[in-house]
């Protein structure tokens, strides 16, 4: 060990605090050794006891920290380790799991060395561990965010072997992070789906055992986010949460294990199910990001804290605070069948109406006529646009819209050149079928010539044409997961290079083409997590735009997600066959980014005057819309109504947006039994504010007491309320 370097850091850790004074979230012990990790609700403690074990209390309530101790779990679990502690450890979930080159599968971890660092503009205490025998190092990491009220979590691990004595140290498992909660009777809710049907909010008691959510094969219909509550309790506004998310868009597991004692461990990263790296001398490797949060606001806090940190913090730097376009997207207009002079007269009807970024979907490239063929080469159809992308992207923009264009990089149909020339560049297994879904196969993106093949295509793309938007789509889950003339020692870790390469691809475009917008989708909603939020600026929630299924899509969505990054078409869709208005159409869909997607060229002016008038009123709204703070007021998955509410940062503004979606007669259920006010939120109780179509004003703490009847009446009515603060 090296002391001297020891004794250095903790110095700079001392310097750190003394500067700091009280307000710094990581607060060191006098010994240097422990550390009390505070937010606006939250305490979290971390102390190296005196055999040199890094330990932590359980995640939670500040005033744990009143506790002198409070110590229950390592800090970092590994397979190995003592039975001396509360738990037996050998069943607590290991966040580490690791061979070692003469066999030996157990780790013993000892305190070596601490710092704060700072990480993305936040404060990051990072506590570095030696296996006992092996030159095996590990680094555990902790972000914190006050006010947001949350940590994040993740790990390094580095094989410090050297060539004399080497050896290969294999990598079984590498969780990202886990915290421990205080005994009691939990239930989780997470977000899960099916195409269509993304985020559909489920709710299940925690019993003795492991719930684990999973995905295996990358497009998952889901989201890692959860929300774990004592069991029975409902309110939305108040209660204590602990929730989650993980940075990752590869394979990713949470699990959470309750133990015979009653406590609760919360453990999430990827999955390695199928997987494991092998890590060579001098090699590092690093796990994704664990976020964790404790609010007592109950789940309104949780969609608090982590949507305005995903709006204010996440989202990529060069697009966050822009304001998002009113978009026209082509898909359900034409489909496959598109061509020059049919975008360019709905691009004509687009820009009447109000639209300011017009997109074209599937279809414009070479041999692309249905979803037969095409994928993989990346060349404009001249059967479709003779004169090239370009001639009609010049009119376009002449017009005084953006353009933005579809392309699925990471997919291939076998019926391409791409596939005919490089049949070896898709994942696949000798001997083994290659399993198809809507005619694609996956391109083998851990293969760099596969990456330079994209990336230079896609620089093309954009170097060559004004584009100012890009919707990115993936349509088909992992399969056959092989790579056969890798490295043996290379073969079970492909997703994880495959991932890498496309945030290497997603992120070196973006920095070469800086204006351009990216939109994530996923055959709808079906990778949609942090690590796509931190790269793209938005997402397509839902191939489902019925706007009636929508609402039931947005109050999920927006239980975590920022509504700026919710992407919202107004289309002719009408799953339910209630045949909704287009001004209800519209209303929904300016709860978050505002797109069109009908075929408005065979629009009457009655339609056009309607759309006209709406995407107006969304420009004079969706500034509050997009950076203001969400509030479910009535969730359809409750009553037989939405109501959602937007308040500007200064709550001087608000916004609700009232959907009935059915009718019921009088008192003959439940909600319709209570009190019609809704009761607003987040306003400032001393201003007043006036409301349309009240002719009084009343004081915020009137509105969020009190509440106001919102006179909305019939199943599939629709109605934006503007609320604002009187001078
Ligand atoms: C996926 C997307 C759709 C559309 C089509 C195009 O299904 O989710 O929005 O872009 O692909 O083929």
């Amino acid at each position: 060990m090296n002391l001297k370097k020891i004794v250095c850091i903790f110095l700079v850790v001392t310097a750190t605090i003394q500067v700091s004074a009280q307000n710094n979230p990581i607060r060191v012990g006098a010994d240097g050794r422990s550390w009390d990790i505070i937010t606006r609700t939250s305490s979290y403690r971390i102390a190296v006891n005196n055999n040199g074990d890094v330990r932590s209390a359980f995640y939670g309530n500040k005033l744990n920290l009143e506790r002198a101790g409070g110590i229950v779990a390592p800090e970092v679990q590994l397979r190995g380790g003592s039975m001396t502690y509360m738990e037996r450890w050998n069943l607590v979930l290991p966040m580490i799991e690791v061979v070692f080159p003469d066999g030996v599968r157990e780790i013993e971890l000892t305190y070596k060395s601490s710092e704060i660092i700072e990480v993305d503009g936040y404060p990051t205490l990072k506590i570095v561990q030696n296996d006992k025998f092996y030159p095996f190092e590990v680094s555990s990491f902790v972000r914190v965010l006050p006010e947001y009220d949350m940590i994040e979590k993740w790990v390094e691990v580095t094989n410090n072997f050297t060539g004399r004595r080497g050896g290969d140290i294999r990598i079984e498992n590498l969780q990202s992070g886990s915290v421990f909660l205080p005994k009691d009777a939990y239930e989780v809710t997470h977000f899960s789906g099916i195409w269509g049907f993304e985020f559909m909010p489920q709710t299940t008691k925690l019993t003795q055992g492991t719930k684990s959510l999973q995905v295996k094969d990358f497009k998952s219909y889901g989201s890692s986010s959860f929300m774990v509550r004592p069991e029975g309790e409902n309110d939305i506004f108040s209660g204590k949460v602990w929730f989650g998310s993980l940075s990752y868009s590869g394979n990713w597991r949470v699990d959470f294990e309750k133990f015979l004692t009653g406590t609760v461990q919360i453990i999430g990263g990827m999955n390695f199910w199928d997987q494991e790296v092998i890590l060579k001398p001098q090699q590092k490797f690093e796990s994704p990001r664990m976020l964790f949060g404790y609010t007592e606001q109950g789940p309104e806090g949780v969609s608090l804290n982590l949507s305005s940190y995903i709006r204010e913090k996440l989202l990529p730097p060069s697009h966050r605070d822009k304001i998002r376009p009113v978009l026209y997207n082509s898909w359900y207009a034409t489909y496959f069948d598109v061509n020059e002079e049919h975008q360019l007269a709905l691009a004509q009807v687009a820009k009447e109406i109000g639209v300011e970024m017009f997109v074209i979907d599937d279809g414009w490239f070479k041999g692309r006529v249905n979803d037969r063929a095409g994928l993989g080469d990346w060349t404009v159809d001249l059967n479709k646009f003779p004169s090239g992308l370009k001639p009609m992207i010049d009119k376009i923009n002449a017009m005084g819209l953006d353009f933005g264009i579809w392309i699925e990089p990471e997919m291939v149909n076998p019926d391409s050149d791409l596939y005919r020339n490089h049949p070896d560049w898709v994942f696949h297994f000798p001997n083994r079928q290659r399993h198809e879904h809507r005619n694609q196969l996956i391109l083998n993106l851990a293969r760099e010539d596969v990456y330079q093949y994209l990336y230079k295509y896609f620089y093309d793309l954009l170097k060559e044409n004004n584009i100012k938007f890009i919707k990115w789509d993936m349509n088909k889950q992992l399969t056959n997961p092989g790579f056969p003339s890798a490295p043996t020692e290379e073969q079970r870790a492909v997703r994880i290079k495959y991932v890498e390469n496309l945030y290497r691809l997603v992120e070196n475009l973006r920095r070469e083409f800086p204006d351009v917008w990216f939109e994530n989708c996923s055959s709808g909603g079906g990778r949609i997590d942090l690590g796509m939020m931190s790269r793209f600026d938005f997402n397509w929630v839902s191939d489902n735009t019925d706007p009636i299924d929508r609402v039931f899509l947005h109050d999920a969505y927006l239980r975590l997600f920022p509504a700026n990054t919710m992407i919202s078409w107004v289309t002719h869709e009408d799953w339910r066959r209630m045949n909704p208005s287009l001004e209800f159409k519209f209303d929904v869909s300016m709860a978050g980014v505002l797109g069109v997607g009908y075929d408005i060229t065979t629009w009457n002016d009655e339609q056009k005057k309607i759309a006209t008038e709406k995407i107006a009123q969304y420009k004079t709204i969706r500034e509050t819309v997009q950076k203001g703070d969400a509030y479910r007021l009535a969730s359809p998955f409750d009553e037989n109504r939405s109501v959602i509410q937007y308040v500007d940062k200064n709550k001087r503004k608000a916004l609700i947006f009232v959907y009935n979606t059915a009718e019921y007669l009088h008192n003959l259920v439940m909600e319709n039994e209570r009190a019609p006010e809704v009761k607003l939120r987040g306003l400032s109780p001393d201003m007043r504010y006036r409301i349309d179509d009240f002719r009084e004003t009343f004081t915020g703490r009137y509105l969020m007491e009190v509440g106001i009847n919102i006179p909305l009446r019939g199943g599939f009515k629709s109605k934006i309320y503007t609320v604002e603060a009187v001078e």
